[in-house]
């Protein structure tokens, strides 16, 4: 059969659904009336609704401009100095079994380990939790894994269901790949504790499975080592074992794709091998990543009072998200006497999963303008006090 000819070619291309949550920023942007409110994506805003750019970063900038260095490429595993850099924050001390590459963001480090991977064991599985980022499933379809869902989340107890993600893990071929959230769970924020991790890691080491750690709000939970906790004990006793890092929300980078795909090796000489086949699918791919945010990065966490200063930066936008919860949970249960509304002070990270069905959701938006996940989602740092009362109102009218 011959192929189609030019003039017809895009004749037959569909539609492509809307994203489901860089969709929900497009409508918000169209949407003309002054109220309007962005719960979707997950960016962390300031109290006064802007993206803050961090004292350190501006530091680190200004240096980096003094000293007007040439742009040339960046080797396409990226700046080692990040990369070791990196392994630090991530692991708690670098390691020449560790192979950590920069990447576009944590989404370009999920891409490249399942491109990685794909090469390797192209008839694994990969498990996702449900719920799970809308973007895990179509991600890893897209480099040709079949993705199938591992129970994580009880709706009734509105926290992890250990038990139910054991006896759905219980069910992977030795080689699937098992895709965990290492803090911050994205959509739920309900985390396993320091009890249950090392049980699915006891798992996934008896049924010889991979894990892929999604690690992108380490710092967002608890503090940079405790979320790291899981990551720390899955490198320790199951290698192989991916981490995807990303630095959009703990550098308040997002555009600058600050990303790291950690791959933990056996040794040396397997790490070498590991990456020389990571180098070649990013040379195919994009060749080599951009330089700007990683050398920021790099220089904030080699300096001491950069780095301290990132600290007190990133405990700053976790507190305040924090006091957020509270400060949703009362309005929400002055406004709806005996609801139960605590699980919004145990979630952990950027997001509240609200319970909000797909209709309240929509109900939200075309009668408030404020714009929420259809799963029920919303990213607590876009509240301020200017937009509060103003949502707590509007919920509160729709679950009535
Ligand atoms: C989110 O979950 O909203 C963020 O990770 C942003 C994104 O790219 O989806």
């Amino acid at each position: 059969m011959s192929a189609t000819p030019a003039s017809a070619l895009f004749s037959a291309v569909p539609l492509a659904p809307s994203d489901p949550i860089l969709g929900v920023t497009e409508a918000f942007l169209r949407d003309p009336n002054p109220r309007k409110v962005n719960l979707g994506q997950g960016l962390y805003y300031s109290e006064d609704g802007t993206i803050p750019l961090l004292q350190c970063v501006r530091e680190a900038e200004a240096q980096y401009l003094r000293s007007a260095p040439p742009r040339g490429y960046l080797p396409s595993d990226g700046l080692r100095a990040y990369g070791d850099a990196v392994q630090q924050l991530v692991f708690g001390a670098a390691s020449p079994a560790i192979v950590t590459l920069q990447t576009l963001g944590g989404t370009g480090a999920l891409k490249v380990g399942a491109d990685f991977l794909r090469r390797l064991e192209p008839a694994a599985r990969v498990w996702i939790s449900e719920p799970s980022w809308e973007n895990h499933r179509q991600l890893f379809e897209a480099a040709g894994f079949a993705v199938q869902s591992y129970r994580y989340y009880d709706p009734a107890t509105r926290r992890a269901d250990l038990a139910g993600m054991a006896r759905s893990l219980a069910q992977a071929r030795p080689g699937d790949i098992v895709v965990l959230h290492g803090c911050c769970h994205n959509p739920t924020g309900a985390d396993l504790d320091a009890a249950q991790w090392p049980q699915i890691a006891a798992l996934t080491r008896e049924r010889q499975l991979v894990p892929f750690v999604d690690l992108a709000y380490q710092g967002f939970g608890d503090g940079v080592d405790a979320d790291a906790f899981a990551a720390r004990l899955f490198a320790r006793t199951c290698p192989p074992v991916f981490v995807a890092s990303s630095f959009s929300k703990t550098f308040s980078l997002y555009g600058e794709r600050v990303g790291a795909l950690s791959i933990v090796a056996a040794g040396e000489e397997e790490a070498d091998r590991v990456r020389s086949l990571a180098k070649q699918i990013v040379r195919t791919n994009y060749s080599n990543p951009p330089a700007h945010g990683a050398k920021l990065v790099a220089a904030i966490l080699a300096d001491a009072s950069l780095r301290a200063l990132w600290e007190r930066e990133l405990a700053g936008m976790r507190e305040r998200i924090k006091g957020l919860r509270r400060d949703l949970a009362r309005a929400l249960r002055d406004r709806v006497p005996g609801a139960d509304f605590s699980f919004i002070l145990e979630q952990r990270g950027m997001f509240s999963y609200s319970g909000l069905t797909r209709e309240q959701v929509r109900a939200l938006r075309e009668r408030f303008s404020i714009y929420a996940i259809d799963s029920g989602r919303i990213c607590v740092p876009a509240l301020n006090r200017g937009n509060l009362d103003y949502v707590a109102a509007a919920i509160a009218e729709v679950i009535r």
